[in-house]
Protein backbone atom coordinates (compact mmCIF):
# COMPACT_ATOMS: atom_id res chain seq x y z
CA UNK A 1 0.00 0.00 0.00
CA UNK A 2 1.44 3.41 -0.95
CA UNK A 3 -0.41 6.74 0.00
CA UNK A 4 3.00 8.57 0.00
CA UNK A 5 4.31 10.30 3.04
CA UNK A 6 0.68 11.09 4.47
CA UNK A 7 -0.25 9.31 7.65
CA UNK A 8 -3.29 8.43 9.14
CA UNK A 9 -4.62 10.37 12.77
CA UNK A 10 -7.46 7.60 12.91
CA UNK A 11 -7.27 4.63 14.74
CA UNK A 12 -8.74 2.56 10.97
CA UNK A 13 -9.34 3.56 8.01
CA UNK A 14 -12.62 4.27 6.57
CA UNK A 15 -14.97 1.91 4.80
CA UNK A 16 -15.69 2.69 1.51
CA UNK A 17 -19.29 4.52 2.01
CA UNK A 18 -21.31 4.75 -0.70
CA UNK A 19 -23.61 7.78 0.48
CA UNK A 20 -20.50 10.28 -0.57
CA UNK A 21 -21.09 9.33 -3.86
CA UNK A 22 -22.84 12.30 -5.99
CA UNK A 23 -22.38 13.57 -9.44
CA UNK A 24 -23.58 17.08 -10.41
CA UNK A 25 -24.95 17.04 -14.23
CA UNK A 26 -21.37 17.78 -15.83
CA UNK A 27 -19.93 14.93 -14.88
CA UNK A 28 -22.81 12.53 -15.29
CA UNK A 29 -22.78 13.42 -18.50
CA UNK A 30 -18.97 13.02 -19.16
CA UNK A 31 -18.90 9.49 -17.23
CA UNK A 32 -21.94 8.22 -19.31
CA UNK A 33 -20.97 9.47 -22.61
CA UNK A 34 -17.21 7.25 -21.66
CA UNK A 35 -18.89 4.47 -20.46
CA UNK A 36 -21.99 4.26 -23.23
CA UNK A 37 -23.89 3.53 -19.46
CA UNK A 38 -27.04 5.87 -19.70
CA UNK A 39 -28.81 4.35 -16.78
CA UNK A 40 -27.86 6.49 -13.44
CA UNK A 41 -28.25 3.75 -11.76
CA UNK A 42 -26.48 1.23 -13.51
CA UNK A 43 -23.44 4.39 -13.62
CA UNK A 44 -23.60 4.15 -10.02
CA UNK A 45 -22.93 0.83 -9.70
CA UNK A 46 -20.24 0.71 -11.97
CA UNK A 47 -18.57 3.36 -10.39
CA UNK A 48 -19.21 1.84 -6.77
CA UNK A 49 -17.66 -1.23 -7.76
CA UNK A 50 -14.60 0.24 -9.88
CA UNK A 51 -14.30 2.17 -6.67
CA UNK A 52 -14.23 -0.83 -4.31
CA UNK A 53 -11.49 -2.40 -5.99
CA UNK A 54 -9.37 0.62 -5.54
CA UNK A 55 -9.83 1.20 -2.41
CA UNK A 56 -8.87 -2.52 -1.32
CA UNK A 57 -5.52 -1.27 -3.29
CA UNK A 58 -4.94 1.98 -1.42
CA UNK A 59 -7.17 3.69 0.60
CA UNK A 60 -6.60 6.81 -0.72
CA UNK A 61 -9.33 9.79 0.72
CA UNK A 62 -9.85 11.12 -2.90
CA UNK A 63 -10.80 7.56 -3.64
CA UNK A 64 -13.12 7.09 -0.37
CA UNK A 65 -14.66 10.48 -1.14
CA UNK A 66 -15.11 10.64 -4.96
CA UNK A 67 -12.84 12.88 -5.54
CA UNK A 68 -11.70 11.55 -8.60
CA UNK A 69 -14.86 11.97 -10.11
CA UNK A 70 -15.04 15.84 -10.07
CA UNK A 71 -12.94 16.39 -13.37
CA UNK A 72 -11.11 19.27 -11.51
CA UNK A 73 -8.14 19.79 -14.03
CA UNK A 74 -10.88 20.73 -16.45
CA UNK A 75 -12.53 23.25 -14.51
CA UNK A 76 -9.09 25.43 -13.69
CA UNK A 77 -8.33 28.21 -15.66
CA UNK A 78 -4.85 26.41 -17.11
CA UNK A 79 -6.96 23.66 -18.71
CA UNK A 80 -8.03 25.80 -21.82
CA UNK A 81 -4.40 26.47 -22.54
CA UNK A 82 -3.04 22.91 -22.11
CA UNK A 83 -6.18 21.58 -24.68
CA UNK A 84 -4.88 24.87 -27.04
CA UNK A 85 -1.06 22.89 -26.35
CA UNK A 86 -2.44 19.75 -28.12
CA UNK A 87 -4.09 21.67 -30.64
CA UNK A 88 -1.40 23.69 -31.59
CA UNK A 89 1.65 23.05 -30.72
CA UNK A 90 3.06 19.90 -33.29
CA UNK A 91 3.73 16.20 -30.96
CA UNK A 92 2.29 18.12 -27.71
CA UNK A 93 2.15 15.93 -25.47
CA UNK A 94 0.65 15.72 -21.87
CA UNK A 95 1.67 13.74 -18.66
CA UNK A 96 -1.19 13.11 -15.83
CA UNK A 97 0.98 12.15 -12.95
CA UNK A 98 -0.29 10.30 -10.29
CA UNK A 99 -3.32 9.40 -12.00
CA UNK A 100 -5.08 7.13 -10.56
CA UNK A 101 -8.12 6.11 -12.62
CA UNK A 102 -6.49 9.09 -15.10
CA UNK A 103 -9.87 10.70 -15.08
CA UNK A 104 -8.46 13.75 -15.84
CA UNK A 105 -6.23 12.41 -18.70
CA UNK A 106 -9.76 10.82 -20.15
CA UNK A 107 -11.43 14.03 -20.14
CA UNK A 108 -8.28 16.01 -21.83
CA UNK A 109 -8.69 13.23 -24.83
CA UNK A 110 -12.44 13.69 -24.75
CA UNK A 111 -12.18 17.43 -25.25
CA UNK A 112 -9.40 17.02 -28.01
CA UNK A 113 -6.13 17.04 -26.83
CA UNK A 114 -4.74 13.79 -28.93
CA UNK A 115 -5.10 10.82 -27.01
CA UNK A 116 -1.79 9.23 -28.74
CA UNK A 117 -0.61 12.13 -26.62
CA UNK A 118 -1.63 11.78 -23.69
CA UNK A 119 0.31 9.26 -20.91
CA UNK A 120 -1.50 8.79 -17.33
CA UNK A 121 1.15 7.56 -14.76
CA UNK A 122 0.83 6.17 -11.55
CA UNK A 123 2.67 4.01 -9.31
CA UNK A 124 0.17 1.40 -8.54
CA UNK A 125 -0.54 -0.20 -11.72
CA UNK A 126 -4.03 -1.72 -10.67
CA UNK A 127 -5.32 1.78 -10.79
CA UNK A 128 -4.08 1.72 -14.33
CA UNK A 129 -6.11 -1.44 -14.94
CA UNK A 130 -9.13 -0.07 -12.94
CA UNK A 131 -8.63 3.19 -15.66
CA UNK A 132 -10.05 0.93 -17.86
CA UNK A 133 -12.52 -0.55 -16.35
CA UNK A 134 -14.19 2.64 -14.93
CA UNK A 135 -14.05 3.39 -18.55
CA UNK A 136 -14.78 0.33 -20.12
CA UNK A 137 -11.70 0.47 -22.64
CA UNK A 138 -9.17 -1.63 -22.70
CA UNK A 139 -5.57 -1.29 -24.21
CA UNK A 140 -6.24 -1.52 -27.85
CA UNK A 141 -9.16 0.54 -27.99
CA UNK A 142 -7.64 3.49 -25.91
CA UNK A 143 -4.73 5.38 -27.73
CA UNK A 144 -3.30 7.01 -24.68
CA UNK A 145 -0.58 5.82 -22.86
CA UNK A 146 -0.79 3.86 -19.16
CA UNK A 147 2.47 3.50 -17.41
CA UNK A 148 3.28 2.41 -14.18
CA UNK A 149 5.88 3.88 -12.42
CA UNK A 150 7.49 5.12 -9.06
CA UNK A 151 8.61 9.13 -9.64
CA UNK A 152 11.46 8.52 -7.34
CA UNK A 153 12.79 5.81 -8.88
CA UNK A 154 15.64 7.19 -11.06
CA UNK A 155 15.45 4.26 -12.99
CA UNK A 156 11.49 5.24 -13.94
CA UNK A 157 12.68 8.92 -13.94
CA UNK A 158 15.94 10.43 -13.81
CA UNK A 159 16.59 14.04 -12.74
CA UNK A 160 17.87 16.45 -15.39
CA UNK A 161 18.50 20.11 -15.38
CA UNK A 162 15.67 21.55 -17.42
CA UNK A 163 15.64 21.66 -20.84
CA UNK A 164 16.85 25.07 -22.91
CA UNK A 165 16.44 23.52 -26.26
CA UNK A 166 13.05 25.32 -27.78
CA UNK A 167 13.18 23.84 -31.01
CA UNK A 168 9.98 21.94 -31.87
CA UNK A 169 10.00 18.18 -31.13
CA UNK A 170 9.38 15.62 -33.41
CA UNK A 171 6.87 13.05 -32.79
CA UNK A 172 6.95 9.87 -30.69
CA UNK A 173 5.61 7.11 -30.28
CA UNK A 174 4.66 6.73 -26.10
CA UNK A 175 3.13 3.49 -26.78
CA UNK A 176 6.43 1.42 -25.73
CA UNK A 177 7.54 3.15 -22.98
CA UNK A 178 8.46 1.35 -19.95
CA UNK A 179 9.83 4.13 -18.35
CA UNK A 180 9.25 8.56 -18.25
CA UNK A 181 13.07 9.20 -18.89
CA UNK A 182 13.07 9.19 -22.29
CA UNK A 183 10.66 12.69 -22.73
CA UNK A 184 13.10 14.54 -20.46
CA UNK A 185 12.87 17.95 -21.95
CA UNK A 186 9.70 17.00 -24.68
CA UNK A 187 6.57 17.03 -22.73
CA UNK A 188 4.31 20.27 -23.11
CA UNK A 189 2.02 19.68 -20.14
CA UNK A 190 2.04 18.45 -16.37
CA UNK A 191 -1.15 17.69 -14.70
CA UNK A 192 -0.33 16.94 -11.35
CA UNK A 193 -3.22 16.92 -9.04
CA UNK A 194 -3.10 15.93 -5.49
CA UNK A 195 -0.03 14.39 -5.94
CA UNK A 196 2.45 16.49 -4.33
CA UNK A 197 0.63 17.11 -1.14
CA UNK A 198 1.26 13.26 -0.48
CA UNK A 199 5.00 13.73 0.59
CA UNK A 200 6.84 15.46 3.01
CA UNK A 201 8.72 18.39 2.30
CA UNK A 202 12.07 17.46 0.97
CA UNK A 203 9.97 14.62 -1.57
CA UNK A 204 8.37 17.82 -2.97
CA UNK A 205 11.35 19.50 -3.71
CA UNK A 206 12.86 16.29 -5.64
CA UNK A 207 9.84 15.62 -7.58
CA UNK A 208 9.56 19.07 -8.83
CA UNK A 209 13.12 18.58 -9.72
CA UNK A 210 11.93 15.05 -11.44
CA UNK A 211 8.98 16.28 -13.31
CA UNK A 212 10.51 19.96 -14.59
CA UNK A 213 13.04 17.60 -16.32
CA UNK A 214 10.46 16.70 -18.77
CA UNK A 215 9.14 19.85 -19.52
CA UNK A 216 10.04 21.24 -22.66
CA UNK A 217 11.37 24.04 -22.79
CA UNK A 218 8.97 26.09 -25.21
CA UNK A 219 7.20 28.71 -23.87
CA UNK A 220 3.56 27.93 -22.93
CA UNK A 221 5.19 24.20 -21.63
CA UNK A 222 3.13 23.91 -18.06
CA UNK A 223 3.16 22.01 -15.05
CA UNK A 224 -0.12 22.19 -13.04
CA UNK A 225 -1.41 20.96 -9.33
CA UNK A 226 -4.45 21.19 -6.61
CA UNK A 227 -2.96 20.59 -3.46
CA UNK A 228 -3.85 21.17 0.11
CA UNK A 229 -2.38 24.63 0.96
CA UNK A 230 -1.89 27.29 3.79
CA UNK A 231 -0.87 30.35 4.83
CA UNK A 232 1.97 29.09 6.63
CA UNK A 233 3.75 25.90 4.94
CA UNK A 234 3.91 23.32 7.30
CA UNK A 235 2.80 20.21 8.83
CA UNK A 236 -0.78 20.34 8.73
CA UNK A 237 -3.58 18.10 9.55
CA UNK A 238 -6.39 17.49 7.06
CA UNK A 239 -9.74 16.09 7.52
CA UNK A 240 -11.65 14.44 4.42
CA UNK A 241 -14.96 13.14 4.55
CA UNK A 242 -14.09 12.16 8.10
CA UNK A 243 -10.23 10.84 7.13
CA UNK A 244 -8.53 13.28 9.52
CA UNK A 245 -4.67 13.02 8.07
CA UNK A 246 -1.22 14.53 8.65
CA UNK A 247 1.05 16.08 5.58
CA UNK A 248 3.22 19.02 4.45
CA UNK A 249 0.81 21.58 2.70
CA UNK A 250 2.83 24.58 1.05
CA UNK A 251 1.91 27.76 1.20
CA UNK A 252 1.40 30.44 -2.31
CA UNK A 253 4.87 31.80 -1.61
CA UNK A 254 7.00 28.68 -0.63
CA UNK A 255 5.68 26.71 -3.37
CA UNK A 256 6.39 29.86 -5.78
CA UNK A 257 9.87 30.08 -4.46
CA UNK A 258 10.74 26.62 -4.88
CA UNK A 259 9.56 26.69 -9.02
CA UNK A 260 10.75 29.96 -9.28
CA UNK A 261 14.46 29.87 -8.18
CA UNK A 262 14.99 26.81 -6.61
CA UNK A 263 13.90 24.33 -9.69
CA UNK A 264 13.98 26.69 -12.37
CA UNK A 265 16.57 29.03 -12.70
CA UNK A 266 14.51 32.69 -11.56
CA UNK A 267 13.12 34.53 -13.67
CA UNK A 268 12.13 31.74 -16.55
CA UNK A 269 9.07 30.79 -15.38
CA UNK A 270 5.62 32.42 -14.34
CA UNK A 271 4.11 30.86 -11.45
CA UNK A 272 0.68 31.24 -10.76
CA UNK A 273 -0.83 30.02 -7.09
CA UNK A 274 -4.50 30.56 -5.18
CA UNK A 275 -5.73 29.81 -2.11
CA UNK A 276 -8.96 28.73 -2.46
CA UNK A 277 -11.63 27.27 -0.01
CA UNK A 278 -13.82 24.69 -0.75
CA UNK A 279 -16.19 22.38 0.97
CA UNK A 280 -16.06 18.60 0.74
CA UNK A 281 -18.90 16.94 2.95
CA UNK A 282 -19.64 19.91 4.92
CA UNK A 283 -15.97 20.27 5.96
CA UNK A 284 -13.75 23.61 4.90
CA UNK A 285 -10.87 23.15 3.45
CA UNK A 286 -8.25 25.05 1.92
CA UNK A 287 -6.78 24.13 -0.83
CA UNK A 288 -4.07 25.71 -3.50
CA UNK A 289 -4.65 25.56 -7.46
CA UNK A 290 -1.08 26.48 -9.16
CA UNK A 291 0.24 26.60 -12.21
CA UNK A 292 3.95 27.12 -13.36
CA UNK A 293 4.65 28.14 -16.72
CA UNK A 294 7.79 28.01 -18.60
CA UNK A 295 8.54 31.82 -20.00
C1 LIG B 1 -4.52 11.47 -4.18
S1 LIG B 1 -4.34 10.49 -5.63
C2 LIG B 1 -4.70 11.66 -6.90
C3 LIG B 1 -5.22 11.02 -8.13
C4 LIG B 1 -5.60 11.94 -9.28
N1 LIG B 1 -4.50 12.77 -9.71
C5 LIG B 1 -6.81 12.77 -8.92
O1 LIG B 1 -6.69 13.99 -8.89
O2 LIG B 1 -7.88 12.21 -8.70
C6 LIG B 1 -2.58 10.33 -5.73
C7 LIG B 1 -2.10 9.30 -6.72
O3 LIG B 1 -0.67 9.36 -6.76
C8 LIG B 1 -0.17 8.04 -6.88
N2 LIG B 1 1.21 7.99 -6.37
C9 LIG B 1 1.62 7.94 -5.07
N3 LIG B 1 2.95 7.90 -4.98
C10 LIG B 1 3.41 7.91 -6.24
C11 LIG B 1 4.73 7.87 -6.80
N4 LIG B 1 5.79 7.80 -6.01
N5 LIG B 1 4.85 7.89 -8.15
C12 LIG B 1 3.75 7.94 -8.95
N6 LIG B 1 2.48 7.98 -8.48
C13 LIG B 1 2.31 7.96 -7.14
C14 LIG B 1 -1.13 7.21 -6.07
O4 LIG B 1 -1.09 5.84 -6.37
C15 LIG B 1 -2.48 7.89 -6.35
O5 LIG B 1 -3.14 7.28 -7.42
Amino acid sequence: MTLGDITFQTSSVPTVDASLYNLSPAQAAFFKSQTGIDNDEDLKRHILEVQAKAYKIAPYPCIHGFGFLRLNLSNFPVYKHILKLGRERPNAVLLDIGCCFGVDARKAAADGFPAKNIIASDIVNEFLQLSHELFKTTPASYPGSLIPGDVFDPEFLSIVTPSDDVSPVSAIDLSPLKSLSPLHGRVSAINAIAFFHLFSEEKQLYAARALAGLLSAQPGSVICGFDNGAVEKGIKITNLSGIEYQGFNHSPESWSSLWDGEVFEKGTVKVETELVEILIFDKRHLMMMWSVTRL
